[in-house]
């Protein structure tokens, strides 16, 4: 079992570091000679997905996540309303299927029962099911109509991080095939925007490489009995994978929240010593959202929170109101994702440990959910 861990005391550990590879291994081969997309194994008649109107991702646990990440993206480059929902919520709903629905299967085991329910019922309304998936020969692409394989490599801690970044990648390649395939108006950008996930596990390298403080910090948190993670935009999913990781490895109280949404709510909570980690938009993104987050976490110092900030290189503008701020490279707004969740990953993983637990294997859950 040592061998199979490459060295780091857990599985968990080696999967963080596995990261750069297991989005470069998912870009790899998908463009052809003349650097146009080429999804080979999407094999949906192309006037199918050309009629495409609606985009349900379906998933559960970390993939759903993957999925409300991809959103942002796949809206933006395809002008294709997308839904995402909980695979277990989405049949009892009476969801508005038909032939011209594309539903996302996302998983990383393609065995999740809540997930294969979900693409049965899509299926039986006619819609086309496409399967975002990372084990070959499972059940879920099977079923699917077509499959797009993430290539992480077998991930055998509990708690997921490769797949994650793997789904979200691969999530983002059908994004620019379909707007590709559709010829939106962002079609003149999509070599830009591959090759700007072509140096993302570049990225990845250096956030791990630099992981030292958050490390240090998780370390000395194992009694902290609560944390609270705020994100906006794509920056919000991330806030709710961070504070996921937190309760799966940690078994600590989290919760992410929209940023927005504090003044509404949230912002109750915040008593003198709250920890909160805040993953900071890009100060080149439009619309104004980085002053808006700086000011949040202005709003949550002035009550006494901790402030934990994940801000870009040389944004400093977040630095009279962070106690702690981890760096994350320059990366393209739509792709930030893929940077700023690994310090989340990190600290969960340290702070477990620091608390003694088996982060591998955490109580009560299982790698893949086969009942439902
Ligand atoms: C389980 C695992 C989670 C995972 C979820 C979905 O609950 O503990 O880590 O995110 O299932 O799994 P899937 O294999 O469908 O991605």
């Amino acid at each position: 079992a040592a061998a199979e861990k490459g060295g780091f005391a857990t599985f968990m550990d080696k999967e963080i570091h596995d990261q750069p590879k297991a989005v470069a291994d998912t870009l790899l081969g998908r463009t052809d000679d003349a650097g146009r997309l080429r999804l080979d194994e999407v094999h949906v008649d192309e006037a199918v997905l050309r009629q495409v109107d609606k985009i349900i991702v379906v998933a559960c646990g970390t993939a759903a996540y993957a999925g409300q990440v991809a959103r942002y993206a796949i809206e933006h480059w395809c002008r294709i309303p997308v839904e995402v929902e909980l695979a277990h919520e989405f049949r009892y709903r009476d969801p508005i299927v038909d032939a011209r629905t594309l539903v996302v299967a996302v998983s990383q085991s393609g065995e999740t029962m809540d997930t294969l329910m979900a693409v049965r019922h899509a299926k039986e309304q006619g819609a086309t099911v496409l399967a975002i998936v990372n084990t070959h020969g499972s059940t879920i692409p099977r079923e699917a109509d077509a499959v797009l394989y993430t290539h992480a490599g077998p991930e055998i801690a509990v708690a997921s991080t490769k797949a994650f970044l793997a789904q979200i990648t691969a999530a983002y390649l059908l994004g620019l095939y379909l707007a590709q395939l559709r010829g939106t108006k962002f079609t003149d950008e999509i070599t830009d925007v591959l090759d700007d996930l072509r140096g993302i596990p570049e990225k990845i390298q250096r956030v791990i490489d630099g992981a030292g403080r958050v490390r240090e910090i998780a370390g000395w948190m194992a009694d902290t009995s609560s944390v609270l993670f705020l994100g906006r935009h794509v920056g919000y999913p991330v806030a709710m994978e961070g504070a996921l990781k937190l309760k799966e490895l940690a078994y600590i109280h989290a919760e992410g929240f929209a940023a927005g949404e504090l003044k509404h709510g949230p912002i109750a909570l915040i008593e003198p010593g709250q920890p909160v980690f805040i993953i900071v938009p890009s100060p080149r993104g439009r619309d104004s959202l980085h002053s808006k987050v700086i000011s949040n976490i202005q709003e949550i110092r002035a009550r006494g929170a901790r402030t934990l900030v994940i801000a870009e290189e040389g944004d400093d503008d977040v630095l009279p109101f962070a106690d702690e701020v981890f760096r994350v490279p320059q990366t393209p707004v739509l792709l930030a994702p893929l940077v700023s969740v690994v310090p989340l990953q990190i600290f969960a993983c340290e702070l477990a440990t620091a608390r003694g637990l088996d982060v591998d294997q955490p109580r009560n859950l299982a790698k893949s959910v086969t009942v439902e």
